[in-house]
């Protein structure tokens, strides 16, 4: 399953300064506790803005200047995979090759969309998820850095989940193209 994960305050912010723009552990740790044993796909200022591949997760990202040191097989173990990030120069690449990883091993794992704002557009514009797990923060804060504005009427809660300073919510896109 292909999922975007996001955290995002009443104007969709969510970054400022290529940080995030707030410090909330609760939403960190609920961000571990999805995506760790799966996979992530990010874009390479997310990436250089979390300073290293985050454990116990295959690291897919996505960039243009930045290259692999060596070639990536999918004939290898997800421990192995989980060592280094890997490059691709496009969202679909990482996604195909997430897709075939997957398939090829026979595992039963998720593909996770972290951001930042461009892999996120082009994610959404392109319907490349079938849920979104949103992370929508109380306080509103000032910034940059926006996820794109989209209708949550348009996909069907399925989660909510009250916390102190964010409600975590999980829509289904109904119009997932795979
Ligand atoms: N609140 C949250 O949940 C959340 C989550 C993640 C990130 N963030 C925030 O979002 C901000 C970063 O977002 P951003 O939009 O500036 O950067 P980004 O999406 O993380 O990275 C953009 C870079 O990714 C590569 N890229 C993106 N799309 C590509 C494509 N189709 N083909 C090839 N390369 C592609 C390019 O790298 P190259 O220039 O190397 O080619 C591009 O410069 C930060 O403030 C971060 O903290 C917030």
């Amino acid at each position: 399953m292909i999922n975007i994960i996001v955290a995002f305050d009443k104007n969709f912010l969510i970054g400022r300064d290529g940080k995030i723009p707030w410090n909330i552990p609760e939403d960190l740790h609920l961000f571990k506790e999805k995506t760790t044993g799966n996979i992530i796909i990010m874009g390479r200022k997310t990436f250089e803005s979390i300073g290293r591949p985050l454990p116990n997760r295959i690291n897919i990202v996505i960039s243009n200047t930045l290259k692999n040191s060596s070639q990536i097989k999918t004939d290898i173990s997800f421990e192995e995979l989980c060592k280094k990030e890997i490059i691709f120069s496009s969202l679909e690449e990482g996604i195909k090759f997430s897709e075939k990883f997957i398939e090829e091993n026979h595992l039963n794992k998720d593909i996770f969309i972290i951001g930042g704002a461009k892999i996120y557009n082009e994610a959404i514009s392109k319907e490349y998820f079938s849920k979104l797990c949103i992370s929508h923060i109380k306080n509103e804060f000032s910034g940059d850095t926006f996820f794109p504005k989209i209708d949550l009427k348009n996909y069907k809660k399925i989660i909510e989940k009250d916390f102190k300073e964010f409600i975590y919510c999980e829509y289904e896109n109904l119009f997932f193209k795979k």
